[in-house]
């Protein structure tokens, strides 16, 4: 079994890696990654000299690579990559489309010329949009992206489907909810407010801080691509969620407590244009149909996720530092 991994320098896809490289050391896993800024070697380098891994440098957008990466025979495409920050998608959205849906794009058609068994394309409840007080997203939902990012990915969305629909493409979409755990970049909410506590900075909170997200470990969303790996449905899309709906101003004093900081550090700042009011994900599909069961406690997960960071300064450090693209640079080969 050989399985394509792109974008998997970044969060999700390093704890993917590590994740399937412990359980199935047989399987072959090719990382194509382009080591955009949120793409760190770093994350992975308990298993870079590991005999069934191997990282490609490379662009998803870039046809050429694509085609050399797809000669190597791949069994499974499992897409992760993507600009995936909302606040970058508003501030310059046009390399979301280009790395979201026009890169999606050309892995699909590597996909269809190498007739690879199967694609896994790695989407987001914010496809949905965005909810008032009550219900939640499931996979009937419609589509009502509200940011460049969002309908960047219900575009990428749409050509994965349209690839099953034309041309017989074995695919599945998972859409998951907000990820937290080890080695997220710190420019996404848990992170950056766990860093700018440690470093008695300013926590900035965006409009009244009410905004509801649906939280998952990182790894429990990893076990649910497993799952849809092994036994989803050609054609299916996939809701993944905990059922963990929290505010931010409630994840936030969770954090300062966690680490002894005091509450003035909490700063309310402008809010986010577009600011999608509420997530909650239905993931019944999944559960009743293939089984799944996520594991993590929020509350026992959020304060390893903390710990984590703590114990982690230097790799938090070597992102602050811009330390980590050196490594980068020295460990990775290109196509
Ligand atoms: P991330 O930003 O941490 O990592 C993205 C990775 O993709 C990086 O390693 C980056 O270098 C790489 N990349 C970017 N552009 C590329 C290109 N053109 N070619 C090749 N590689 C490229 O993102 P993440 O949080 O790990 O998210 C991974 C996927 O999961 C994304 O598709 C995202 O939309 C989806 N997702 C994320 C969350 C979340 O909470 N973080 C939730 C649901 C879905
Ligand atoms: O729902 C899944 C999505 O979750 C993924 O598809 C995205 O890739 C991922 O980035 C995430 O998007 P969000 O916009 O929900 O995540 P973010 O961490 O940027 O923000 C979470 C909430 O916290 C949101 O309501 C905005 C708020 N926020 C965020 C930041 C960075 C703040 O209040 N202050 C901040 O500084």
């Amino acid at each position: 079994m050989r399985i394509l991994v792109t974008g998997g320098a970044g969060f999700i896809g390093s704890n993917f890696i590590t994740y399937m490289i412990n359980k199935y050391p047989d399987y072959e896993i090719i990382n194509l990654d382009a080591l955009t800024y949120a793409g760190n070697l770093e994350n992975l380098k308990h298993i870079q000299d590991h005999p069934k891994y191997l990282f490609i440098k490379g662009d998803i957008a870039d046809p050429r690579i694509v085609d050399d990466v797809f000669q190597r025979s791949i069994d499974i495409v499992i897409n992760f990559a993507a600009e995936s920050h909302v606040d970058k998608s508003i501030s310059d959205p046009g390399v979301f489309i280009r790395t979201n849906v026009m890169g999606t794009h050309v892995l699909l058609e590597a996909a269809r010329k190498y007739r690879v068994g199967k694609f896994i394309h790695i989407s987001t409840d914010e496809v949905y949009g965005t909810l008032g007080d009550t219900g939640l997203f499931t996979e009937t939902t419609p589509l009502a992206p509200n940011s460049p990012y969002s309908a960047s990915k219900a575009g990428s969305d749409l050509l994965v489907r349209s690839y099953h629909e034309t041309y017989g493409l074995n695919i599945n979409i998972t859409r998951c909810s907000n990820n937290y755990g080890p080695y997220q970049f710190p420019e996404k909410l848990i992170p950056l407010m766990i860093t700018n506590a440690l470093q008695n900075k300013e926590l900035p909170v965006y409009g009244d801080g009410l905004n509801v997200r649906d939280w998952i470990h990182v790894k429990d969303h990893c076990s649910a691509i497993e799952t849809v790996m092994l036994k989803g449905k050609n054609g299916e899309i996939y809701n993944i969620g905990g059922r963990n709906e929290r505010t931010n101003i409630e994840i936030v004093k969770t954090i300062l407590i966690e680490l002894g900081k005091p509450e003035s550090l909490i700063t309310y700042v402008e809010d986010r244009p577009g600011h999608d009011k509420r997530y909650g994900i239905d993931a019944s599909k999944i559960i009743d149909q293939l089984g799944w069961i996520p594991e993590y406690n929020f509350f026992t997960g959020i304060k390893a996720t903390i710990n984590w960071y703590k114990n982690n300064m230097d790799w938090l450090q070597r992102i602050q530092t811009a330390a980590y693209q050196d490594y980068n640079n020295q460990t990775c080969v290109s196509s």
